[in-house]
């Protein structure tokens, strides 16, 4: 954070100013009140569950300077009328301080966070670099990541999500970004959007929003994501795993045991292996983007393979693989799903359950729309075509997957409906053998991480 008095604040964000103009906040700005502390700042939201506002006073009492908020508060603040508008304006000023600071913004509909995380580890390697925690990626989080840069960062290493037309252009005003990573279109949140085509328009803005000096780094395997480069004015580089003409690409992918990924990594400068701390061959194409992120950036093959070998997964819950004591292995990937990454999920457990049996416990899969049913039920075939010995749907929304998985009549696995997680964790005691593997999971909503974590033991030993 550059620190900024009170009296800017309110000057930048178009505020009334309550308390002392001369005051300096020096700390994070938060959201959330319990992480306030000394010399930072509070903004306060109005959610579903609470009202920030009537944590204003508790905010402060750890250490806020002031509390950013819509509505008078008793404690020194500055009102505006609306609290994301009010970070934007804070954040596209820092932004503005600091013009040597080297903006990347990563969007795409599955593996964002993947890739942001393994981009950071790399681009970290050649400068200070501010990055978000998980997936602060929206009109809240977005600008507090970037309110965290000061004069001393270089890059930043920015999420993009959209849950429709305008968000990501949004996004891209707040803090104008000079190298753009799209990943995928697919159907996450396609039902909000209409489909595949709009989710495509609404991923492109980030190209669109790059400047003639910047890079657009576009997943050649993605037919989508491919012609985003007839949108864009900067110079286009490619990267995937299938399409023999990407510039930066993986080759001869190979899994080990618990489905972590090997591959040679092909540059124009030469080539690499690299070995992934990541499970799934999904994580590739998020390795080579973020590889092709972090060279654009000016790091050499030899520290972008190195980079990639030790980076570790920084954000919970996806694709988090456990092998217990006794021999079962647990993939808690309960953090988010949608077909596509559900499908990644399904091909890892396929892998790892080579030996063994494979289990998966699903919830459902959240904002697809009028296709929702139709790629329910295709999960659920999938998943009987992977032979799974058992395949367990939580929740009545998750039921067509079981519908799904009957029209296998091949499929001689057990497949169950129960109401949530603890009758999944019922339904599985005393099943397990060493060997076998287990996956779960869910949207979000269905909050399955509790139960991959009880599955997964407290004896857990990788
Ligand atoms: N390239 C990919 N293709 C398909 N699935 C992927 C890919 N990369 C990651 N995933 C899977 O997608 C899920 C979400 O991963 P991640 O959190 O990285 O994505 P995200 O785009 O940041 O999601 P969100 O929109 O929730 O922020 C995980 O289950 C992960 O294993
Ligand atoms: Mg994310």
């Amino acid at each position: 954070m550059i620190p900024l008095t009170l009296a800017q604040i309110a000057e930048i964000t178009d505020g009334q100013l309550r308390g002392d103009p001369g005051a300096v906040v020096t700390g994070e700005v938060v959201i959330d009140s319990r992480r306030a502390g000394p010399g930072g700042l509070f903004a306060a939201v109005a959610g579903e569950r609470a009202d920030g506002h009537d944590f204003a006073s508790s905010a402060v009492a750890a250490g806020a300077v002031a509390v950013l908020a819509t509505r008078p508060v008793p404690v020194p603040s500055v009102l505006v009328t609306e609290v994301p508008a009010a970070l934007a304006a804070m954040a596209r000023f820092v932004i503005d301080a600091l013009p040597a600071a080297a903006i990347a913004g990563i969007t795409g509909s599955s593996g964002k966070t993947t890739t942001k995380d393994l981009a950071a580890q790399l681009v970290e390697r050649l400068g200070p670099t501010i990055a978000p925690a998980g997936s602060f990626n929206n009109e809240f989080g977005h600008p507090l990541t970037v309110l965290r840069a000061d004069a001393a960062t270089r890059y930043l290493v920015l999420e993009l999500s959209a849950r429709g037309p305008g968000h990501i252009a949004y996004l891209c005003r707040v803090a104008p970004p000079r190298y753009g990573v799209v990943l995928n279109v697919g159907q996450a949140h396609a039902g909000e959007f209409g489909g595949l085509d709009q989710v495509a328009r609404a991923k492109g803005e980030l190209v669109e929003a790059l400047p003639a000096d910047g890079a657009a780094i576009l997943n050649a395997d993605d037919p989508r994501v491919l012609a985003m480069a007839a949108r864009t004015a900067a110079r286009v580089v490619t990267f995937g795993v299938d399409d023999q003409t990407a510039q930066i690409r993986a080759a001869g992918v190979w899994l080990d045991d618990l489905g972590r990924p090997s591959f040679t990594l092909l540059t124009p400068e030469g080539q690499a292996r690299v070995t992934l701390r990541l499970h799934g061959a999904h994580t590739v194409p998020d390795a080579v983007a973020a590889a092709a992120l972090a060279r654009e950036l000016g790091l050499g093959l030899a520290d972008i393979a190195d980079g990639l070998c030790t980076a570790v997964a920084r954000s919970r819950w996806r694709m988090e693989v456990r092998r217990r004591t006794d021999g079962v292995t647990v993939i808690n990937d309960a953090y988010n799903a949608n077909p596509e990454s559900v499908r990644a999920a399904l091909d890892a457990l396929r892998h790892l359950a080579q030996d063994g049996r494979g289990f998966a416990i699903l919830g459902h899969m959240a904002e697809l729309g009028e296709v929702s049913r139709a790629s329910h039920e295709d999960i659920g075939e999938l998943a009987a075509r992977a032979e799974l010995a058992g395949l367990i749907a939580v929740g009545e929304e998750a039921a067509p997957i079981l519908a799904g998985a009957r029209r296998v009549r091949s499929w001689t696995g057990e497949a169950l409906a129960v109401p949530d997680g603890a009758a999944a964790l019922d339904a599985l005691a005393n099943q397990l053998k060493p060997g076998d593997v287990v996956l779960v999971k869910a949207s979000r909503a269905a909050h399955l991480e509790g139960v991959a974590t009880i599955l997964a033991g407290e004896e857990a030993d990788r």
